[in-house]
């Protein structure tokens, strides 16, 4: 019977469907993620690892386990598997994509308005007791429609963007490694470099995968190029922005604001220089979740987890080209 372990808890209709593939499942029901040496002692003769952006599945996970023939990711980012590792050994891999890309541009554009509208700070000021008198200069904000948005990363998630955008009637700016040919259907414009783009934007939206390349692809010099009445939204990955150089720009006014929903690290402690700050806000890193989102991205896993399992390709596999042909059928 083939041994399948699901390293946060899930939904029951996703655990429901695993077990009734006849698959022994182990769900880790703990509060916290398992650690590494958790994980290492928990993959020893595991077929399918079902695992979460909080593991950290490297080639000492893959060499734990030696059975180990399928990893579904729950989620569209996979940084934290090292597919190298999992090419090597002919580890299939999955992911999500597509499925959670409107609930995240959903939550990317909430937090721009968020920021331009100060709907993060104003409401908490009036729970204080602290609403004046109507004052013509008072609680100013920024307005939304026809400004900039640079969209960094032009993927299925960037796209949602622009769409949102243009129904604010934005002019909407992008940054990609290819010139996306479908920017004709929501009205964005190409613009051939990242600074380009941090120079002519008003809002910097980031979606762009994090890589060895974009790793602090956002610190000091991006943020003075960027308009000191600029906000930066990042729902991407924590690493992509240098969080120091990002509290200097946010306490110097070498921007206006930030709205994060990924940090460094993650959960980011309560007393992080960041969280001092009146122009940047915080979220979990809850982009994708909606209960509708996550119950499809969990029965994508599942669908992954038990393709591999019967020796097929996961429907979602992200190395199928890079290990086609090689040993993977034969673990
Ligand atoms: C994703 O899908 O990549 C989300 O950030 C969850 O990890």
């Amino acid at each position: 019977m083939p041994k399948i372990l699901v390293t946060r808890r899930t939904f029951p209709e996703s655990a429901a469907a695993l077990r009734a593939s006849g698959a022994e499942v182990v769900v880790w029901e703990d509060a916290d993620s398992p650690t590494k040496e958790g994980l290492i002692a928990a993959v020893c003769d595991i077929d399918g690892l079902y695992a979460h952006i909080t593991n950290q599945v490297d080639a000492e996970v893959m060499e734990a386990a030696p059975n180990l023939k399928v990893i579904a990711e729950f989620g569209v980012g996979y940084d934290n598997i090292d597919i190298n590792a999992a090419n090597e050994r002919g580890i299939a891999v999955g992911n999500t994509p597509d499925v959670l890309s409107e609930s995240t541009a959903d939550e990317a554009f909430a937090l721009l308005t968020a920021m331009a509208r100060r709907t993060y700070d104003l409401p908490a000021m009036v729970k204080r007791g602290e609403w004046g008198d109507f004052d013509p200069l008072g609680y100013l904000a920024t307005d939304i429609h026809h400004k900039t948005l640079g969209i960094v990363g032009m993927g299925n998630i960037g796209s949602e963007m622009a769409k949102r955008a243009a129904g604010f009637n934005m002019e909407v700016l992008y940054f990609n490694r290819n010139r996306r040919e479908r920017e004709k259907e929501f009205g964005a414009t190409y613009v051939d470099s990242l600074d380009e783009l941090l120079e002519r934007s008003d809002y910097v939206s980031l979606h762009n995968p994090l890589t060895p390349e974009t790793t602090n692809m956002m610190s000091t010099d991006q943020f003075k190029l960027m308009k000191k009445s600029a906000i930066l939204i990042n729902t991407t990955r924590g690493p992509v922005v240098d969080q120091e150089a990002l509290y200097e720009a946010l306490k110097s006014g070498e921007i206006a604001g930030a709205a994060l929903d990924v940090t460094v690290p993650e959960p980011i402690p309560a007393d992080h220089p960041l969280l001092t700050l009146d122009n940047c806000l915080i979220m979990p890193h809850v982009a994708s979740a909606t209960g509708d989102t996550r119950m499809k991205m969990a029965m994508m896993c599942v669908e992954n987890v038990l393709a591999g399992l019967a020796g097929d390709w996961p429907p979602y596999c992200v190395n199928q080209a890079a290990i086609a042909g090689n040993a993977r059928l034969n673990r």
